[in-house]
Parts: structure tokens; C-alpha cells; sequence
């Protein structure tokens, strides 16, 4: 036997709020973190899961590997064996589990778009910074040491002066119009559309590269007036069958809005549809500057199109590949090149929540950003609703 190198681990319990799909991915995250960051002063251990549902509060157990699961929340807030809660409801949830958690003094991962408007985003930070509690936003594109490497390339003023950027979410998660009414699709339990689901992510992107937005305008649009409700369980999204009754969509499947930049001259053009054919995820950032421009998107997220200056035979984009030195990679894969995949993004949002749990110090994406996000999503709605300008609201 020979003494292990490693140091002595301090166990955190982890409790889970919903077993859909991030609640599972939140687990199989915890799960990855020994084997991307054996360096890491803690394990996670997965104590309870509550869903709703009793398949997937079994499946919490029998699949993911929790001691225990629940129909009710309160219990896994209420365990004393409960060191940090990954909140993975619906957004109507959002709110009341997250002050529930807040309330029970546990630091909490909770997913994006945290709350249903900005109004209860607000409220979820107010409970988190009264209670002292860091937390962790499922802002998962921005961990992908690419966009790492954009950041610290404009940030370093490869690209000059930023004067444009465009940020498009094209996704065809719901261009079926077969697809269930589920959650997503209702005022009440969703909050916005497509504005909360996937613009939030392009903001937040775009803030981490370029700044955050000042004033908008917006136009929306719902493309599939009324989808078939399932008469079963569903998770993430799954189609209905036409026999089943309809229901009328209530929320946006379609945003395009006008961005200023803050304290910049930098302007942009967001776009995001739920609905568009052709597009699987096609998640795109494009950030042009006075001296360069560079390109990213998720399909291709260990590549990032770069071209710095101007003219010249070879003038065009390079494409470089993500390796060790950009963001968190290093822990995946030794050599550059070699391909990440959007769970390890979710490994990674773990790693820093936790981090962030014992050292104290917010590394995670954090609630504040997720009000950020909402607060621009907020305008967007405004401004679609009276066709004006609107700035983003700040502290
Ligand atoms: N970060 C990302 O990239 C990303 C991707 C997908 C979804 N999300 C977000 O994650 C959240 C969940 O989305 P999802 O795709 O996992 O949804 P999902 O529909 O797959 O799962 C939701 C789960 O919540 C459970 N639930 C409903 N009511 C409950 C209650 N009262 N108590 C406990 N559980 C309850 C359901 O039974 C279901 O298992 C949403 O806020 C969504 O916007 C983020």
C-alpha cells in the first residue's frame, strides 16, 4: 500500500430539487468532478432527490445513485445531511425553492432563467445575499475554454475596439408542432419563451465578452399557435401525438432585438428562435472589433474563428483550437484539439459552485448574473410589447 498523494476530503452532501433532464446532468456533474479535479479538497455525495413524480424520484435513486429520494422538496431541505442543493425545476419554481433554500441556510445551484421574470430573480438574490449564501447559475456556455479564450482576446484588445457583435440561438427544440405542452410553453409556469431559455444564455455570453447591455428594442413572434398536451409524464422535450387535446402557446418562440452597449460604442444584433428548421443548437457569438473579429458556436465549442488585422495575402479567419491554457481544459484532456462535449461544461459549473461553497469566494456564475440576464430579457419584453427603446434596469 502506498500512501495516496491526494489530501484528506471534506464530504458534501449534495440534495437534488427535480430529476428532468438538468437534474440529472447536475448529478452525473458531481459525479465527473473526482475525475476532472482530483485536486479538489471535497467530494460530493448524493443524498436525496425530490421530484414530483415517483418514476423520476425512483429513477433519482435507482439510476443516479442517491441514498434516498422524496415527492417533497422540504425534505431534502430539511436533511441534515444536506450541505448544497442543485434546484432543477421548472421556472415557476424557481422562486419558492430557492428562498426555501435560502431559508434553510443550504448554498444552492439553481438553473437559469432563475425565476420567471426579473421581479422574481430579484427576490432570489435578495434571499441569497441576506442568508450569506454564494450560489451557482446554469450559465453553462461560458465555461467553454473557446469562449475563455475569446474573452481574454478582447480583454487584451487583440480585436481593438469592439464595435459589433451578434448573438444567435437557433435552436429547433420545438419546431415540431407535435412537440408537448409542457411547462416551456405557459406564462404561468415559464415566465418568457424563448427570451428566458435561450436569449438569457446569449446575454450572458456577450457579457462576459463585450459588457453588459444598456437599452434594447425588440420585436417577438409565436410561430406554433398551439401544441398537443401529453397525457404522460414528460422530461425535456418530448413530442405528444396528435389525438391529445391542444392548447394555446402563450409565450414567444421567436426574439430579435437591438443591443447598446454598456460604456462602450459597441452595438449588437441578438436573435433566438426555439423553432427554427435546420438549426439543432446553433449557438453563435461574433464579436467584431477595429483590429479583428473571432467567431464561436456551440456546435464546434472547441474552435474559435479568429482573424487579427487587416489585408494581405492570408487575410481571413484562423481557426484555433481550444487546449490546455483556455478556461478549465486542462482538466478534460492533456493535448490540444481534443473535443469537449456540453457535459463537461456542466462539470465544470459544478466544480466552481462547490469551490465556491468552501473557499467562500464566488468563482460560479452567480444568481446576481442571472439577474442581469433577466433584467435585459425584461426590456426585450417591453420593448416588443410598445416597439420603444428601453434601458436595462440596474441597481
Ligand atoms: N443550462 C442549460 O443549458 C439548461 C438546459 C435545459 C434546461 N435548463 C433549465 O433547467 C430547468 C429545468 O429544465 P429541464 O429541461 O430539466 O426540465 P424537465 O421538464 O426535463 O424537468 C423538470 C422536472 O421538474 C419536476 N418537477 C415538477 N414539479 C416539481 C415539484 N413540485 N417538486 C419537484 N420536482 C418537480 C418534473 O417532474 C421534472 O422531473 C429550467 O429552468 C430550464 O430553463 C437549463
Amino acid at each position: 500500500m502506498t500512501a495516496s498523494s491526494h489530501p484528506a476530503h471534506r464530504t458534501l452532501g449534495v440534495g437534488l430539487i427535480s430529476v428532468g433532464w438538468m437534474g440529472r446532468l447536475h448529478s452525473k456533474a458531481y459525479e465527473s468532478i473526482r475525475f476532472a479535479y482530483p485536486e479538489a479538497t471535497f467530494r460530493p455525495r448524493l443524498v436525496v432527490a425530490a421530484d414530483a413524480v415517483q418514476a423520476n424520484a425512483d429513477y433519482a435513486v435507482d439510476v443516479l445513485g442517491y441514498e434516498r429520494s422524496t415527492l417533497d422538496y422540504r425534505d431534502v431541505l430539511a436533511d441534515p445531511e444536506v450541505d448544497v442543493v442543485s434546484i432543477c425545476a421548472p421556472n415557476f419554481l424557481h422562486r419558492e425553492f430557492a428562498l426555501a433554500a435560502a431559508e434553510a441556510g443550504k448554498p444552492f445551484w439553481i438553473e437559469k432563467p432563475t425565476g420567471r421574470n426579473a421581479e422574481e430573480t430579484a427576490d432570489i438574490v435578495g434571499a441569497a445575499a441576506a442568508a450569506g449564501l454564494v450560489t451557482g447559475v446554469g450559465f453553462t456556455y461560458r465555461q467553454a475554454p473557446a469562449i475563455q479564450h475569446a474573452k481574454r482576446l478582447v480583454r487584451d484588445g487583440a480585436l481593438g475596439e469592439i464595435t459589433n457583435v451578434k448573438v444567435s440561438l437557433l435552436a429547433d427544440y420545438s419546431a415540431d408542432p407535435l412537440g408537448a405542452f409542457t411547462w416551456r410553453y405557459e406564462t404561468a409556469r415559464a415566465g418568457s419563451g424563448v427570451l428566458g431559455d435561450l436569449l438569457s444564455h446569449g446575454v450572458d455570453l456577450a457579457s462576459q465578452i463585450v459588457g453588459e447591455a444598456d437599452s434594447v428594442t425588440a420585436l417577438t413572434q409565436t410561430v406554433i399557435g398551439e401544441r398537443p398536451v401529453p397525457q404522460h409524464a414528460t422530461v425535456g422535450h418530448q413530442l405528444a401525438s396528435d389525438d391529445d387535446p391542444k392548447r394555446a402557446v402563450e409565450n414567444e418562440d421567436y426574439a430579435s432585438l437591438l443591443v447598446r452597449f454598456r460604456d462602450s460604442k459597441a452595438v449588437g444584433f441578438f436573435e433566438a428562435s426555439r423553432v427554427a428548421v435546420g438549426p439543432r443548437s446553433d449557438y453563435s457569438i461574433e464579436v467584431f472589433g477595429t483590429e479583428g473579429s473571432l467567431k464561436w458556436t456551440f456546435a464546434r465549442m472547441n474552435e474559435l474563428e479568429v482573424c487579427l488585422g487587416r489585408g494581405g495575402d492570408t487575410h481571413g479567419y484562423t481557426t484555433v483550437l481550444a487546449g490546455p491554457g483556455d478556461g478549465d481544459y486542462s482538466h478534460f484532456q492533456p493535448g490540444a484539439g481534443i473535443s469537449m462535449s456540453f457535459d463537461d461544461l456542466k462539470t465544470i459549473e459544478a466544480y466552481q459552485f462547490l469551490q465556491s461553497v468552501v473557499t467562500g469566494e464566488q468563482v460560479a456564475p452567480s444568481v446576481a448574473d442571472a439577474l442581469a440576464a433577466a433584467r435585459v430579457v425584461e426590456a426585450a419584453e417591453a420593448s416588443a410589447a410598445d416597439g420603444a427603446w428601453h434601458r436595462v434596469t440596474r441597481d
